[in-house]
Protein backbone atom coordinates (compact mmCIF):
# COMPACT_ATOMS: atom_id res chain seq x y z
CA UNK A 1 0.00 0.00 0.00
CA UNK A 2 1.13 3.20 -0.68
CA UNK A 3 2.06 5.95 1.33
CA UNK A 4 0.95 10.11 -0.75
CA UNK A 5 2.36 12.82 0.68
CA UNK A 6 0.25 15.62 -0.77
CA UNK A 7 1.44 19.62 -0.38
CA UNK A 8 -0.97 22.19 -0.68
CA UNK A 9 -1.83 25.73 -0.73
CA UNK A 10 -3.79 26.86 2.76
CA UNK A 11 -7.56 27.07 2.70
CA UNK A 12 -9.20 30.80 1.96
CA UNK A 13 -8.96 32.84 5.60
CA UNK A 14 -12.43 32.92 5.85
CA UNK A 15 -12.94 29.26 5.78
CA UNK A 16 -13.46 26.85 2.90
CA UNK A 17 -16.03 27.99 0.58
CA UNK A 18 -19.51 26.84 0.67
CA UNK A 19 -20.85 28.43 -2.44
CA UNK A 20 -18.98 29.34 -5.60
CA UNK A 21 -19.65 32.39 -8.16
CA UNK A 22 -20.67 30.08 -11.28
CA UNK A 23 -22.41 26.80 -11.30
CA UNK A 24 -20.71 25.36 -13.76
CA UNK A 25 -17.25 25.06 -16.39
CA UNK A 26 -17.75 25.17 -20.30
CA UNK A 27 -17.07 21.67 -21.56
CA UNK A 28 -14.37 21.33 -23.44
CA UNK A 29 -13.82 18.57 -25.93
CA UNK A 30 -9.62 18.68 -26.16
CA UNK A 31 -6.55 20.91 -25.53
CA UNK A 32 -5.84 23.06 -28.76
CA UNK A 33 -3.29 20.55 -30.29
CA UNK A 34 -5.72 17.21 -30.09
CA UNK A 35 -4.38 15.87 -26.59
CA UNK A 36 -7.24 14.41 -24.63
CA UNK A 37 -7.98 16.24 -21.49
CA UNK A 38 -7.54 14.00 -18.14
CA UNK A 39 -8.88 10.56 -18.64
CA UNK A 40 -9.12 8.97 -14.64
CA UNK A 41 -11.59 6.03 -14.38
CA UNK A 42 -13.45 8.33 -12.40
CA UNK A 43 -13.38 11.88 -10.33
CA UNK A 44 -14.89 11.94 -6.79
CA UNK A 45 -15.10 16.22 -6.70
CA UNK A 46 -17.32 18.47 -8.41
CA UNK A 47 -15.75 20.54 -10.97
CA UNK A 48 -15.53 23.78 -10.22
CA UNK A 49 -15.10 23.40 -7.09
CA UNK A 50 -11.47 25.03 -4.89
CA UNK A 51 -9.58 21.52 -5.27
CA UNK A 52 -6.07 22.79 -5.09
CA UNK A 53 -5.74 24.06 -1.16
CA UNK A 54 -5.91 22.17 1.76
CA UNK A 55 -8.97 21.15 2.41
CA UNK A 56 -9.77 20.40 -1.45
CA UNK A 57 -7.15 17.86 -1.18
CA UNK A 58 -7.63 17.55 -5.07
CA UNK A 59 -10.56 15.37 -4.64
CA UNK A 60 -7.89 12.13 -3.91
CA UNK A 61 -8.72 11.55 -0.58
CA UNK A 62 -11.85 8.79 -1.08
CA UNK A 63 -10.04 6.92 -4.33
CA UNK A 64 -6.88 6.32 -2.30
CA UNK A 65 -8.28 5.69 1.16
CA UNK A 66 -11.05 3.00 -0.22
CA UNK A 67 -8.23 1.37 -2.42
CA UNK A 68 -6.24 0.93 1.45
CA UNK A 69 -3.56 3.93 0.78
CA UNK A 70 -2.43 6.76 3.16
CA UNK A 71 -3.09 10.18 2.44
CA UNK A 72 -1.22 12.96 3.88
CA UNK A 73 -2.07 16.52 3.06
CA UNK A 74 -0.25 19.60 4.22
CA UNK A 75 0.59 23.41 3.44
CA UNK A 76 3.49 22.81 6.07
CA UNK A 77 6.45 22.51 4.01
CA UNK A 78 9.26 24.97 4.34
CA UNK A 79 11.67 25.59 7.66
CA UNK A 80 12.65 23.65 10.36
CA UNK A 81 10.97 20.53 10.85
CA UNK A 82 8.25 21.08 8.90
CA UNK A 83 4.96 18.36 8.51
CA UNK A 84 6.17 17.63 4.56
CA UNK A 85 10.11 17.05 5.90
CA UNK A 86 8.39 14.77 8.82
CA UNK A 87 6.60 12.96 6.56
CA UNK A 88 8.63 12.34 3.51
CA UNK A 89 10.91 9.39 4.59
CA UNK A 90 8.05 6.93 4.17
CA UNK A 91 6.16 8.44 1.48
CA UNK A 92 5.88 6.32 -1.73
CA UNK A 93 4.23 9.72 -3.82
CA UNK A 94 4.75 13.08 -3.14
CA UNK A 95 2.34 15.27 -5.06
CA UNK A 96 2.76 19.35 -5.00
CA UNK A 97 1.19 22.16 -7.24
CA UNK A 98 3.90 24.85 -8.69
CA UNK A 99 1.66 27.63 -6.24
CA UNK A 100 3.07 26.48 -3.47
CA UNK A 101 6.04 24.07 -3.88
CA UNK A 102 7.45 21.48 -1.92
CA UNK A 103 10.63 22.03 -3.35
CA UNK A 104 12.29 18.46 -3.64
CA UNK A 105 15.73 19.57 -3.63
CA UNK A 106 18.48 16.65 -4.20
CA UNK A 107 19.02 16.57 0.01
CA UNK A 108 15.34 16.09 0.91
CA UNK A 109 15.44 13.58 -2.23
CA UNK A 110 18.02 11.54 -0.44
CA UNK A 111 16.59 10.99 2.65
CA UNK A 112 13.37 10.15 1.16
CA UNK A 113 14.19 6.13 0.64
CA UNK A 114 10.85 5.68 -0.44
CA UNK A 115 10.15 7.98 -3.19
CA UNK A 116 9.30 6.46 -6.30
CA UNK A 117 6.93 9.16 -7.75
CA UNK A 118 6.61 13.01 -7.80
CA UNK A 119 3.58 14.49 -9.28
CA UNK A 120 3.05 17.95 -10.55
CA UNK A 121 -0.72 19.03 -10.38
CA UNK A 122 -0.22 21.48 -12.61
CA UNK A 123 3.08 22.38 -14.93
CA UNK A 124 6.75 22.87 -14.00
CA UNK A 125 8.73 20.49 -12.03
CA UNK A 126 11.98 22.76 -11.68
CA UNK A 127 10.70 22.29 -8.02
CA UNK A 128 11.83 19.09 -8.37
CA UNK A 129 15.84 18.85 -8.70
CA UNK A 130 15.42 17.04 -11.46
CA UNK A 131 19.28 15.57 -11.73
CA UNK A 132 18.65 13.98 -8.52
CA UNK A 133 15.31 12.62 -9.57
CA UNK A 134 17.49 10.99 -12.30
CA UNK A 135 20.15 9.43 -9.86
CA UNK A 136 17.75 8.12 -7.62
CA UNK A 137 15.07 6.47 -10.10
CA UNK A 138 12.52 8.61 -9.29
CA UNK A 139 9.58 9.32 -12.05
CA UNK A 140 8.76 13.08 -12.04
CA UNK A 141 5.28 13.59 -13.75
CA UNK A 142 3.21 16.55 -14.73
CA UNK A 143 -0.57 17.53 -15.70
CA UNK A 144 0.92 18.78 -19.22
CA UNK A 145 -1.90 21.07 -21.26
CA UNK A 146 -3.87 21.41 -17.95
CA UNK A 147 -3.22 24.86 -17.28
CA UNK A 148 -1.40 25.87 -20.04
CA UNK A 149 -4.38 28.11 -21.69
CA UNK A 150 -5.34 29.07 -18.50
CA UNK A 151 -1.47 30.96 -18.12
CA UNK A 152 -1.72 32.05 -21.91
CA UNK A 153 -5.04 34.15 -20.68
CA UNK A 154 -3.38 35.61 -18.19
CA UNK A 155 -0.34 36.75 -20.62
CA UNK A 156 -2.48 38.54 -22.30
CA UNK A 157 -4.34 40.23 -19.70
CA UNK A 158 -0.82 41.00 -18.06
CA UNK A 159 0.15 42.63 -21.31
CA UNK A 160 -2.75 44.61 -22.36
CA UNK A 161 -2.87 45.77 -18.56
CA UNK A 162 0.60 46.93 -19.04
CA UNK A 163 0.37 48.64 -21.86
CA UNK A 164 -2.74 50.48 -21.39
CA UNK A 165 -1.73 51.06 -18.03
CA UNK A 166 -4.94 49.68 -16.37
CA UNK A 167 -4.06 48.97 -12.61
CA UNK A 168 -3.22 52.79 -11.52
CA UNK A 169 -5.99 53.89 -13.62
CA UNK A 170 -8.25 51.70 -11.44
CA UNK A 171 -6.36 52.50 -8.22
CA UNK A 172 -7.39 56.20 -9.36
CA UNK A 173 -11.20 54.82 -8.98
CA UNK A 174 -10.81 53.14 -5.90
CA UNK A 175 -8.62 56.58 -4.32
CA UNK A 176 -12.12 58.86 -5.34
CA UNK A 177 -9.67 60.66 -8.23
CA UNK A 178 -10.30 61.79 -11.75
CA UNK A 179 -7.01 62.93 -12.95
CA UNK A 180 -7.58 61.83 -16.64
CA UNK A 181 -3.70 63.56 -17.24
CA UNK A 182 -2.21 61.21 -14.24
CA UNK A 183 -3.90 57.96 -15.78
CA UNK A 184 -2.95 58.43 -19.39
CA UNK A 185 0.90 59.91 -19.02
CA UNK A 186 1.77 56.27 -19.43
CA UNK A 187 -0.63 55.14 -21.39
CA UNK A 188 -0.36 53.18 -24.77
CA UNK A 189 -1.91 51.12 -27.47
CA UNK A 190 -0.45 47.40 -28.22
CA UNK A 191 -1.62 47.92 -31.75
CA UNK A 192 1.32 47.49 -34.22
CA UNK A 193 4.39 46.45 -31.33
CA UNK A 194 6.30 43.84 -31.76
CA UNK A 195 5.39 40.99 -29.59
CA UNK A 196 8.11 38.31 -28.78
CA UNK A 197 7.86 34.78 -26.49
CA UNK A 198 10.72 33.33 -25.37
CA UNK A 199 9.55 29.71 -25.99
CA UNK A 200 6.06 29.17 -28.37
CA UNK A 201 5.37 25.68 -26.76
CA UNK A 202 1.64 25.04 -25.66
CA UNK A 203 1.44 28.22 -23.59
CA UNK A 204 3.75 30.24 -25.77
CA UNK A 205 2.17 28.98 -29.39
CA UNK A 206 -1.46 29.76 -26.99
CA UNK A 207 -0.75 33.89 -26.16
CA UNK A 208 0.80 34.25 -29.94
CA UNK A 209 -2.48 33.28 -31.23
CA UNK A 210 -4.73 35.31 -28.75
CA UNK A 211 -2.36 38.41 -29.94
CA UNK A 212 -2.80 37.96 -33.37
CA UNK A 213 -6.40 40.10 -33.80
CA UNK A 214 -4.82 42.68 -31.94
CA UNK A 215 -1.97 43.54 -34.98
CA UNK A 216 0.73 43.31 -33.54
CA UNK A 217 3.81 41.88 -35.50
CA UNK A 218 4.53 38.60 -34.07
CA UNK A 219 8.04 36.79 -32.78
CA UNK A 220 9.32 33.52 -31.31
CA UNK A 221 12.23 31.77 -30.10
CA UNK A 222 12.24 28.04 -29.40
CA UNK A 223 14.78 25.33 -29.36
CA UNK A 224 12.12 23.51 -31.51
CA UNK A 225 10.83 25.61 -34.64
CA UNK A 226 7.20 25.59 -35.01
CA UNK A 227 6.07 23.96 -38.49
CA UNK A 228 6.28 26.55 -41.29
CA UNK A 229 2.06 26.50 -41.84
CA UNK A 230 2.13 27.76 -38.22
CA UNK A 231 4.40 30.51 -39.11
CA UNK A 232 3.26 31.72 -42.04
CA UNK A 233 -0.62 31.51 -40.18
CA UNK A 234 0.49 33.76 -37.87
CA UNK A 235 2.75 35.84 -39.85
CA UNK A 236 5.90 34.88 -37.18
CA UNK A 237 9.70 36.31 -36.99
CA UNK A 238 11.49 32.93 -35.83
CA UNK A 239 14.90 34.06 -33.84
CA UNK A 240 17.81 31.76 -32.77
CA UNK A 241 18.22 32.83 -29.12
CA UNK A 242 16.46 35.78 -27.00
CA UNK A 243 19.28 37.36 -27.14
CA UNK A 244 18.78 37.79 -30.93
CA UNK A 245 14.51 38.46 -30.44
CA UNK A 246 14.79 41.28 -28.03
CA UNK A 247 16.11 44.22 -29.34
CA UNK A 248 13.60 43.94 -31.83
CA UNK A 249 10.51 43.92 -29.47
CA UNK A 250 8.24 46.23 -27.57
CA UNK A 251 7.07 43.43 -25.24
CA UNK A 252 8.45 40.27 -24.72
CA UNK A 253 6.95 37.32 -22.73
CA UNK A 254 8.81 34.42 -21.27
CA UNK A 255 7.18 31.41 -21.36
CA UNK A 256 9.79 28.04 -21.39
CA UNK A 257 10.59 26.43 -18.22
CA UNK A 258 13.18 26.60 -15.25
CA UNK A 259 16.18 25.03 -16.43
CA UNK A 260 19.71 24.89 -16.66
CA UNK A 261 19.64 26.86 -20.24
CA UNK A 262 17.33 29.78 -18.94
CA UNK A 263 17.79 30.18 -15.40
CA UNK A 264 19.26 33.81 -14.82
CA UNK A 265 18.89 34.58 -18.90
CA UNK A 266 16.93 37.84 -18.10
CA UNK A 267 20.20 39.66 -16.36
CA UNK A 268 21.61 43.05 -16.65
CA UNK A 269 23.03 42.75 -20.06
CA UNK A 270 19.74 41.61 -21.78
CA UNK A 271 18.13 43.85 -20.52
CA UNK A 272 20.02 46.54 -21.81
CA UNK A 273 19.43 44.84 -25.10
CA UNK A 274 15.93 45.42 -25.10
CA UNK A 275 14.31 48.66 -26.45
CA UNK A 276 14.11 51.70 -23.27
CA UNK A 277 10.05 51.18 -22.22
CA UNK A 278 9.73 47.35 -23.31
CA UNK A 279 7.66 45.18 -21.08
CA UNK A 280 8.35 42.21 -19.87
CA UNK A 281 5.74 39.47 -18.77
CA UNK A 282 7.50 36.68 -16.76
CA UNK A 283 4.39 33.59 -15.73
CA UNK A 284 7.11 31.02 -16.37
CA UNK A 285 9.38 31.03 -13.58
CA UNK A 286 11.14 33.75 -11.73
CA UNK A 287 14.49 32.46 -11.48
CA UNK A 288 14.36 33.15 -15.27
CA UNK A 289 15.04 36.46 -14.60
CA UNK A 290 17.77 38.15 -12.20
CA UNK A 291 15.64 39.63 -9.09
CA UNK A 292 17.18 42.72 -8.86
CA UNK A 293 18.04 43.48 -12.47
CA UNK A 294 14.31 43.56 -12.82
CA UNK A 295 14.02 46.26 -9.90
CA UNK A 296 17.10 48.21 -11.43
CA UNK A 297 15.22 47.96 -15.03
CA UNK A 298 12.23 49.16 -13.87
CA UNK A 299 13.60 52.03 -11.58
CA UNK A 300 15.81 53.49 -14.14
CA UNK A 301 13.11 53.62 -17.24
CA UNK A 302 14.77 50.71 -19.04
CA UNK A 303 12.17 48.80 -18.60
CA UNK A 304 8.12 50.49 -18.91
CA UNK A 305 6.81 47.52 -17.10
CA UNK A 306 7.06 44.33 -15.40
CA UNK A 307 4.45 41.71 -14.74
CA UNK A 308 3.93 38.22 -13.91
CA UNK A 309 2.99 35.55 -11.57
CA UNK A 310 6.28 33.60 -10.43
CA UNK A 311 8.78 34.43 -7.44
CA UNK A 312 11.19 32.97 -5.80
CA UNK A 313 11.21 31.28 -3.08
CA UNK A 314 7.41 30.67 -3.01
CA UNK A 315 5.81 32.23 -0.98
CA UNK A 316 7.36 35.53 -1.47
CA UNK A 317 8.80 36.98 1.90
CA UNK A 318 6.92 40.68 2.44
CA UNK A 319 9.92 42.44 1.86
CA UNK A 320 10.05 40.89 -1.71
CA UNK A 321 11.48 44.02 -3.69
CA UNK A 322 9.22 43.05 -6.69
CA UNK A 323 6.20 44.05 -4.77
CA UNK A 324 7.20 47.83 -4.29
CA UNK A 325 9.27 48.07 -7.51
CA UNK A 326 7.40 50.60 -9.98
CA UNK A 327 5.19 49.92 -12.79
CA UNK A 328 4.88 46.39 -12.22
CA UNK A 329 1.75 43.88 -12.44
CA UNK A 330 2.55 41.24 -10.19
CA UNK A 331 0.03 38.84 -8.70
CA UNK A 332 0.63 35.59 -6.54
CA UNK A 333 1.17 32.87 -8.13
CA UNK A 334 -2.57 32.14 -9.61
CA UNK A 335 -2.17 32.19 -13.47
CA UNK A 336 -2.25 28.12 -13.32
CA UNK A 337 -4.94 27.99 -10.67
CA UNK A 338 -8.11 28.97 -11.89
CA UNK A 339 -11.09 26.70 -10.45
CA UNK A 340 -11.27 25.80 -14.29
CA UNK A 341 -7.47 24.37 -14.24
CA UNK A 342 -7.99 22.77 -11.18
CA UNK A 343 -10.87 20.87 -12.16
CA UNK A 344 -8.43 19.29 -15.34
CA UNK A 345 -4.92 19.10 -12.67
CA UNK A 346 -6.85 16.84 -10.05
CA UNK A 347 -8.47 14.52 -12.50
CA UNK A 348 -4.93 14.63 -14.24
CA UNK A 349 -3.40 13.80 -10.86
CA UNK A 350 -5.64 11.12 -10.61
CA UNK A 351 -4.93 9.64 -13.67
CA UNK A 352 -1.40 9.60 -12.98
CA UNK A 353 -1.64 8.11 -9.53
CA UNK A 354 -4.44 5.20 -11.39
CA UNK A 355 -1.71 4.38 -14.07
CA UNK A 356 1.29 3.78 -11.62
CA UNK A 357 -0.73 2.03 -8.21
CA UNK A 358 -2.26 -0.10 -11.71
CA UNK A 359 1.63 -0.48 -12.84
CA UNK A 360 0.68 0.63 -16.34
CA UNK A 361 2.41 3.17 -18.11
CA UNK A 362 2.10 6.87 -17.41
CA UNK A 363 1.11 9.00 -20.81
CA UNK A 364 4.46 9.89 -21.87
CA UNK A 365 3.32 13.45 -22.59
CA UNK A 366 3.13 13.59 -18.62
CA UNK A 367 6.16 12.96 -18.07
CA UNK A 368 9.29 14.95 -17.02
CA UNK A 369 11.75 11.86 -15.32
CA UNK A 370 11.39 8.34 -15.90
CA UNK A 371 13.55 5.40 -15.94
CA UNK A 372 16.68 7.47 -14.75
CA UNK A 373 16.75 9.99 -17.67
CA UNK A 374 14.35 13.26 -19.19
CA UNK A 375 11.55 11.26 -20.89
CA UNK A 376 8.37 12.34 -22.72
CA UNK A 377 7.68 16.28 -22.22
CA UNK A 378 10.81 16.60 -20.21
CA UNK A 379 13.16 15.32 -23.00
CA UNK A 380 11.52 17.73 -25.04
CA UNK A 381 11.12 21.03 -22.56
CA UNK A 382 14.20 20.35 -20.54
CA UNK A 383 17.56 20.15 -20.17
CA UNK A 384 20.05 18.91 -16.81
CA UNK A 385 22.66 20.41 -15.31
CA UNK A 386 24.83 17.53 -16.58
CA UNK A 387 23.22 17.92 -20.69
CA UNK A 388 23.99 21.75 -20.12
CA UNK A 389 27.60 21.42 -18.91
CA UNK A 390 28.45 18.85 -21.97
P1 LIG B 1 5.78 23.19 -23.03
O1 LIG B 1 6.63 22.05 -22.63
O2 LIG B 1 4.63 22.98 -23.94
O3 LIG B 1 6.67 24.32 -23.71
C1 LIG B 1 7.94 24.66 -23.29
C2 LIG B 1 8.68 25.21 -24.49
O4 LIG B 1 9.91 25.77 -24.04
C3 LIG B 1 9.05 24.12 -25.51
O5 LIG B 1 8.57 24.50 -26.78
C4 LIG B 1 10.56 24.09 -25.46
O6 LIG B 1 11.14 23.77 -26.70
C5 LIG B 1 10.86 25.52 -25.05
N1 LIG B 1 12.20 25.71 -24.50
C6 LIG B 1 12.83 24.98 -23.57
N2 LIG B 1 14.06 25.47 -23.34
C7 LIG B 1 14.19 26.55 -24.12
C8 LIG B 1 15.24 27.48 -24.33
N3 LIG B 1 16.39 27.38 -23.68
N4 LIG B 1 15.03 28.49 -25.23
C9 LIG B 1 13.87 28.57 -25.92
N5 LIG B 1 12.85 27.71 -25.76
C10 LIG B 1 13.01 26.71 -24.87
O7 LIG B 1 5.28 23.85 -21.65
P2 LIG B 1 4.15 24.94 -21.42
O8 LIG B 1 2.86 24.29 -21.06
O9 LIG B 1 4.16 25.91 -22.54
O10 LIG B 1 4.72 25.62 -20.08
C11 LIG B 1 5.95 26.31 -20.09
C12 LIG B 1 6.36 26.70 -18.69
O11 LIG B 1 5.45 27.67 -18.18
C13 LIG B 1 6.33 25.58 -17.67
O12 LIG B 1 7.48 24.77 -17.72
C14 LIG B 1 6.21 26.33 -16.37
O13 LIG B 1 7.49 26.69 -15.88
C15 LIG B 1 5.44 27.58 -16.74
N6 LIG B 1 4.05 27.52 -16.28
C16 LIG B 1 3.62 28.47 -15.40
C17 LIG B 1 2.35 28.38 -14.87
C18 LIG B 1 1.82 29.43 -13.93
O14 LIG B 1 0.84 29.18 -13.25
N7 LIG B 1 2.40 30.60 -13.88
C19 LIG B 1 1.44 27.26 -15.19
C20 LIG B 1 1.96 26.40 -16.24
C21 LIG B 1 3.24 26.50 -16.70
Amino acid sequence: MAKVLCVLYDDPVDGFPTSYARDDLPSIEHYPSGQSLPTPQGVDFTPGHLLGSVSGELGLRRFLESRGHTLVVTSDKDGENSEFDRELPDADVVISQPFWPAYLTAERIARAGKLKLAITAGIGSDHVDLDAAIEHDVTVAEVTYCNSISVAEHVVMMILSLVRDYLPAHQTVLDGGWNIADCVARSYDLEGMHVGTVAAGRIGLAVLRRLQPFDVRLHYTDRHRLPQAVERQLGLTWHASAADMVPACDVVTVNAPLHPETEGLFDDKLIATMKRGAYLINTARARICDRDAIVRALRDGQLAGYAGDVWFPQPAEPGHPWRTMPHHGMTPHISGSSLSAQARYAAGTREILESWLAGTPVRPEYLIVHDGKLAGTGAHSYSTAKDHKE
